[in-house]
């Protein structure tokens, strides 16, 4: 049987997107690193390979239906000059992959391939826990911002 053409698309932009999260959260780690921010630099090397570990479903996912592996469309790394930068281009990651799983989800549920919408469901519960994260982590430092502040 010939694999879905459209979820060999949804696989195929999955895998470009987890290569290029590897891609950024490796250099935010290295970023992190040299800024002196030893364990802000840990956390991203754990993001990486979370997200490397997501490639390796993808990439057993599309093996299994007969597809090679092509995450040809690497994004540049988004960074910054600072470590509220780097979590705003991480947060901005990982809300497109949230929305990336959500549409492959829903097309497999209409189409009543249900191992197809539970694959994607779970990738995409993965990505909302780091969309939130992140959300929390941005909140923390405004406010740690805000009260350091005397102009405002
Ligand atoms: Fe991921
Ligand atoms: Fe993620």
């Amino acid at each position: 049987m010939m694999a879905n053409p459209r979820i060999l698309g949804y696989l195929g932009r999955a895998l470009s997107h987890e290569l290029s999260a590897v891609q950024q959260y490796l250099t935010h780690a290295g970023l992190a690193d040299l800024w002196g921010l030893t364990e802000v630099g840990a956390h991203f090397r754990r993001e990486a390979a979370e997200e490397q570990e997501h490639a390796e479903r993808l990439t057993a996912r599309m093996l299994r239906l007969g597809a090679m592996p092509n995450g040809s469309r690497l994004r540049p790394v988004q960074a910054g000059f600072s470590l509220i930068e780097l979590l705003e281009a991480d947060r901005r990651l990982e809300w497109h992959a949230v929305a990336l799983y959500h549409a492959a989800a829903n097309y497999c549920a209409l189409i009543g391939d249900v191992a197809g919408r539970d694959f994607f469901a779970a990738l995409h519960d993965a990505e909302l826990t780091h969309a939130r994260e992140l959300e929390d982590w941005i909140g923390r430092l405004d406010q740690t911002r805000r009260r350091h502040s005397t102009w405002r």
